[in-house]
């Protein structure tokens, strides 16, 4: 498995377990009440597991298994999978923090602005390896 794909696989397992212990508090705070503040991760455990987790587990695999080329860099611009690797996760952890502090509006919109800024960074280094498997002599035995 590349490197940017244990990357992005071992960030969205941290994501997870961040995300569902949120989830969890949320979970206690709804029956007894541990204290009102606790609401404001609300936004954060939604963040943590639709992007850090959801969406990151899927580029981490994706990268891994899309259609390599037959010439080097086999797997395409390997920056801007980085690039996505690290806006991503900075981009999750500032909304989160932003959305927690009360501050949804200037550390939000920079958290998604880097969240989106990696989507284009990963469809970047996705988009040309969406192409039909080369065919190898293996195949022509196959129907
Ligand atoms: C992949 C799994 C999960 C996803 C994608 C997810 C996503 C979300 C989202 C998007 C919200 C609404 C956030 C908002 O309105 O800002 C939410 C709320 C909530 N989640 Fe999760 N969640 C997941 C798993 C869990 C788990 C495992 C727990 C408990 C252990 C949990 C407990 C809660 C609670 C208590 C709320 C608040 C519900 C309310 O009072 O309206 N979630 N979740």
């Amino acid at each position: 498995m590349p490197q940017v794909s244990r990357w992005f696989i071992r960030a969205s397992l941290i994501h997870l377990v961040a995300g569902f212990t949120l989830g969890g508090l949320l979970l206690v705070q709804k029956v007894a009440t541990l204290h009102p503040l606790l609401w404001r991760l609300m936004p954060a455990h939604g963040e943590l597991l639709l992007i850090g987790w959801i969406l990151q587990l899927t580029m981490g695999v994706a990268y891994w298994i899309l259609p390599r080329f037959s010439r080097p860099p086999v797997r395409g611009n390997v920056a801007a999978a980085y690039s996505a690797f690290f806006l991503l996760n900075s981009g999750v952890v500032v909304s989160a923090v932003g959305t927690a502090l009360a501050q949804p509006t200037v550390l939000g919109l920079a958290g998604r602005a880097g969240a989106a800024l990696a989507a284009f960074a990963f469809a970047f280094n996705a988009w040309p390896r969406v192409k039909a498997t080369e065919r190898t002599p293996r195949d022509s035995i196959l129907p």
